[in-house]
């Protein structure tokens, strides 16, 4: 073998088990495998999980924080602002350097798929050029999809469509849009439309940024549930944000959960821009942008959680660990009730994978490609409370990264103690 990995604590299983890896697959799972192995790894009954995957990011613009300037307001519209400032400046190899460095913190915090939106509206594609670029340069470690992604709108200039075209011709696999970015309600539903048709020309995913506001009035997700109900595209259509669905009335939220559900919609929430971004202009009380996270999963629909931003124009802070996300959304969400725990792990894991049509092949079992994370936990509980460092990230059987969480020695009465926040 190529790999033993021991006393490994995976989910819904009491009893500790060894996975067996060889020519980068699991070829077995058991409670004991009698094998000589070129490695062995004893996970000491911490968790081990398939690994994470983060399905949106925007790799065009992670790590330029405060270049030019810093997003004072911390509204969604300075934030475009400032990257629109900064699109003039961009080279391709800042572009690459900033995308690649991001990627690597994402693969130490676990996550080894991706879905990265480029933004299309700069005449020069240099995004989009250069995230091809990163997707075929860091194919060994970490599998990136690329949205094309129209951040100004696609009618909101002449060459809007023309660039959305350009961008699927060279290569992107997934489409976008931003309705409610457009100028009118008119040109949103266009917006819809066009994202669809595009998809079936090039036989592509859909992965729409749409209704990100607090405007309870932006309705576009209905829109695109009904182009998915009446082309047959179920199962490969995603509307990410959707923060306007939390002011939606109930009734309404009811009717369109029950459409959603039809369509069979993948839902991405974004809990770290979205808590800063929506709803700036409520005053007190204060809602905060998070869709309907918890009547969506109870509904069965599938919704996954995004990393969204990392040091950029619209969210300052992050370190790429979706877990963290996850745990924000634990608390904006409501979501604490100790079954929710384990929801939240569905969420970062097999939703995302659904999102993505990734589904095939992922997942701890005997004859998937041997990707897996090792936590510095023991249980989903602790995994999420401790946002927890992946002591181990593998991928096809080979270590890609390594932990060694800190030790911290506390002196009570002359006695020295490890403190590591576990019971
Ligand atoms: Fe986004």
């Amino acid at each position: 073998m190529q790999l033993i990995i021991k006393n490994a604590k995976l989910r819904n299983l009491e009893t500790l088990m060894s996975i067996g890896i060889d020519r980068g697959k699991i070829m077995a799972i058991d409670h004991h495998i009698d094998a000589d192995a070129e490695k062995v790894i004893d996970a000491k009954g911490h968790l081990v999980l398939p690994p994470f995957i983060d399905p949106h990011l925007h790799l065009d613009a992670v790590l330029s924080v405060g270049d030019p300037r810093f997003n004072e307001s911390g509204t969604l519209l300075e934030g475009i602002q400032i990257w629109g400032e900064r699109k003039p400046f961009l080279t391709k190899e800042i572009l690459k350097k900033n995308a690649i460095e991001a990627i690597k913190w994402e693969v130490a915090n676990g996550a080894l798929k991706i879905r990265t939106h480029a933004d299309t509206t700069d005449p020069t594609l240099l995004t989009v050029e250069s995230l091809l670029e990163v997707k075929e340069e860091m194919k060994e470690l970490v599998d990136l999809q690329i949205v094309a992604f129209p951040q100004d709108g696609i009618f909101t200039t002449k060459e809007g469509l023309d660039l959305m075209k350009r961008s699927l011709e060279m290569g992107v696999d997934v489409v976008g849009g931003i309705p409610h970015n457009e100028f009118t309600r008119e040109d949103g539903v266009k917006d819809v439309e066009t994202v669809f048709e595009l998809a079936e020309k090039f036989d592509a995913l859909i992965d729409i940024h749409v209704d990100e506001t607090g405007d309870d009035q932006s309705r576009f997700v209905e829109v695109m549930a009904k182009e998915t109900i009446n082309r047959g595209w179920q199962g490969r259509v995603t509307a990410s944000h959707t923060t306007a669905m939390h002011n939606y009335n109930n009734d309404y939220a009811f009717k369109l959960i029950g459409i959603l559900k039809r369509a069979e919609m993948n839902m991405i929430t974004n809990p770290f821009d979205n808590s800063v971004l929506q709803n700036r202009t409520d005053g007190y009380p204060r809602k905060r942008g998070h869709t309907r996270v918890d009547e969506l999963l109870a509904r069965e629909v599938n919704v996954s959680i995004g990393h969204d931003s990392i040091m950029d124009p619209w969210y300052p802070m992050g370190k790429g660990s979706i877990l963290q996300a996850a745990n924000l959304l634990l608390h904006t969400a409501h979501m604490s009730g100790y079954s929710q725990v384990s929801q939240l792990i569905d969420m970062i894991t097999d939703n995302s994978a659904k999102t993505m049509n990734l589904a095939e092949g992922y997942g701890i079992k005997v004859g998937n490609q041997a990707d897996l994370i090792i936590l510095d936990a023991t249980s989903e509980f602790d995994a999420i409370r401790l946002m927890s460092e992946c002591l181990y990230v593998i991928r096809k059987g080979n270590i890609v990264s390594v932990a060694h969480p800190a030790t911290r020695m506390l002196n009570f009465g002359g006695e020295l103690r490890n403190i590591d926040f576990k019971l």
